[in-house]
């Protein structure tokens, strides 16, 4: 394998060899840094990475384009490849216990990237796997997604300590991933949501100790504008998630006036980027003239997760 061109973070990446990735806290602010240097190293071509002969197994038991794809895209540009392990299409979908699946697993394939509901049985795998094990987005963590995320402000501001990123939308598995990566950046995360939409208090705990730690802070506000108010990035995501289906219509009326419009981009600062994890319900959480207005950096944040899944899998699987 080739080591990333004279990169003084390296050291940070290589204690990543071999790790897990199920939490966006699983990573040092020093390991956090270094991923986003060596993704925009790549991104710019100015790091070669050689993964040849390493297969990451893509277990996804939930819809996907981005997540798949781009993982997919990552392993190839590395000189990898992945397995597309459809639950329905293994033994997973007929109940082979997590402790058999991950063993077997572990013999031909060198990670695995799971997308599923609860974050247990990501820790299961984990747990009996010899391999890594990233997660590639369940009910409480999209570690991946916040990596792309702040690789995103980063291009757009430089320095990531002391920009405030505000959040408006439902408290789940994307915010919590913004909230622990931001607070181990020294970014201030707000929350802004309806009551009863907060973040998970474990990981806000967590968070706000992440938050001491670096000089960031992180707060949860119920109003709007408040929320938004001078904040370098406006971020929001769908307001019933994969799994909530059936709240739809009760969940569109909890969060009636929290629309990311350009109303609310107004109230932050000129120079402030507009976020999205996709996919979006434009007319919904966001406003069509949001995404595709001129702050808007939605499709270079899409495309973020490719480089920062590339930065991820080379640390994790020994490439740098
Ligand atoms: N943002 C994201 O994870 O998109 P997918 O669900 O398409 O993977
Ligand atoms: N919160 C969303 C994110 C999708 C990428 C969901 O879990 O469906």
């Amino acid at each position: 394998m080739q080591a990333a061109a004279s990169n003084p973070l390296a050291p940070a990446l290589a204690a990543l060899c071999g790790r897990d990735l199920l939490s966006s806290a699983d990573l040092s602010a020093e390991q956090t840094q270094a991923l986003l240097q060596l993704a925009a190293d790549l991104k710019a071509g100015r790091s070669q990475i050689d993964l040849a002969g390493k297969t990451l197994g893509l277990i996804f038991t939930k819809a996907s384009t981005r997540t798949r794809v781009s993982f997919s895209v990552a392993m190839a540009r590395l000189g990898g490849q992945t397995l597309d392990l459809n639950p329905q299409l293994t033994q997973v979908g007929r109940g082979e216990p997590v402790a058999d699946t991950a063993r077997v697993l572990s013999r031909y394939v060198d990670a695995l990237a799971i997308r599923t509901f609860a974050q247990e049985e990501l820790a299961e795998y984990a747990h009996w796997a010899s391999i890594p094990v990233i997660n590639a987005l369940t009910d409480l963590e999209h570690p991946c997604q916040a990596l792309a995320d702040y690789l995103t402000l980063q291009e757009a501001f430089g320095e990531l300590k002391g920009l405030t990123l505000s959040y408006v939308g439902d408290g789940n598995n994307v915010a919590h991933s913004l909230l622990l990566c931001g607070a181990l950046l020294g970014v201030n995360v707000r929350i802004g949501c309806p009551v009863g939409f907060e973040p998970n208090g474990e990981v806000l705990g967590r968070a706000q100790a992440l938050a001491a730690a670096s000089g960031g802070s992180v707060a949860v506000l119920h109003e709007p504008v408040a929320a938004v108010r001078g904040a370098h990035a406006l971020y929001t995501d769908v307001w019933a998630s994969m799994g909530q289906e059936e709240e739809k219509a009760e969940r569109e009326r909890a969060f009636a006036g929290w629309c990311l419009n350009e109303e609310l981009i107004a109230e932050a600062d000129p120079r402030a980027i507009v976020l999205h994890c996709l996919p979006a319900y434009r007319g919904l959480e966001i406003s069509s003239g949001a995404i595709e207005g001129p702050s808007s950096r939605i499709f270079d944040q899409a495309e973020n997760r490719l480089h920062a899944q590339q930065a991820l899998l080379a640390a994790l699987l020994g490439g740098v």
